[in-house]
């Protein structure tokens, strides 16, 4: 596998992603990627990519929708696997080495920024683009990796309200805390930030998209083997965790209190499966103008 040259990183968030965030996803990635599959599942069996493709994954993260696409491709075909935190792509590059695929390159890059070179057949990203801290040049410069008549299809939270998963815990973690203030560290705009359908569409005509279509997928979401395992998630992770980090001593003092009311209201949803609520996702297609 070749590697291509890294962009640097420029942004706060980017920086935040790095610090704090992939301690805990690597800690929680059984959740993580466990539960995001249950969403590019029902989405991959329509991507419109053909053997062959030359494919880009846009913030791959662990990399599995990456390999996947990769087997997809096929051997004429390759995929790029980009993503700002290069944890993340250690794993990528191991997993992607112990089952034999070597039609896939991970780079650590800002998507915001990365000089593509507008050659792709199709750039993909599972939950990837919620958190560019400006958008429009996120989904610019995804355009930009796309020949003419090129497809970008990516995943995105629909609204907290159609993600109790997410919603339910923080509402129960703002009983005893304050909500974060104006200048709390963030991963960038946040998991609902391409919730809204209009907003969204807004952004990829000015990106310069044109054949852009939303479809709604609804699916189960297993958020912990056990009420413990979800617990501690959401204490780490998500909004209600952003929350509990932002809150320092105070939430250190209240964590008993806050443990027991979440494991109250988790308890509702242990299953054979382990912990399993619903969620709500977009599958946004749109094409780069032929
Ligand atoms: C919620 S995770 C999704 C990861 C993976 N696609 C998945 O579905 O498991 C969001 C990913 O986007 C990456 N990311 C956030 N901002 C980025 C940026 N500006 N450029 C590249 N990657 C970014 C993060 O490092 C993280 O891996």
């Amino acid at each position: 596998m070749s590697t291509a040259p890294a962009a640097a990183s420029s942004s706060e968030f980017v920086d935040f992603w790095n610090d704090i965030l992939v301690p805990k996803f690597v800690k929680y990635r059984h959740i993580l990627v466990g539960g995001l599959t249950h969403h590019s599942e029902r989405v991959f069996p329509r991507l419109e990519v053909r053997e062959g493709d030359k494919v880009v994954d846009v913030g791959c993260g662990f990399g599995d929708t990456a390999i996947l696409l990769a087997k997809r491709v096929g051997p004429s075909g390759s995929v790029l696997g980009i993503d700002c935190c290069e944890a993340f792509l250690e794993f990528a590059r191991a997993d992607a080495a112990a089952a034999g695929v070597t039609n896939v390159t991970f780079v650590e890059g800002d998507v915001q920024g990365y000089p593509f070179d507008s050659t792709y057949d199709f750039c993909f990203a599972r939950f990837g683009t919620q958190f560019f801290e400006n958008p429009v040049a996120g989904l610019r410069s995804m355009r930009n990796s796309l020949r003419p008549g090129g497809i970008m299809t990516m995943i995105v939270w629909r609204t907290i309200d159609d993600n109790p998963w997410l919603g339910m815990p923080r509402e129960i973690i703002l009983r005893h805390l304050p909500p974060p203030g104006e200048d709390a560290r963030t991963c960038g705009p946040g998991p609902f930030s391409m919730a809204d359908e209009q907003m969204v569409t807004k952004q990829l005509e000015i990106a310069g998209y044109d054949e852009i279509e939303f479809e709604r997928i609804d699916a189960p979401l297993m958020v912990g083997n056990t009420v413990e395992d979800a617990i501690g998630f959401q204490l780490a992770l998500g909004p209600a965790g952003e929350v509990y980090r932002e809150a320092g001593a105070e939430a250190e003092s209240k964590h008993d209190e806050i443990v027991a009311a979440l494991a109250n209201e988790l308890a509702k949803y242990v299953t054979d499966e382990g912990v399993v609520m619903q969620s709500s996702s977009w599958k946004v297609r749109a094409r780069n103008p032929a």
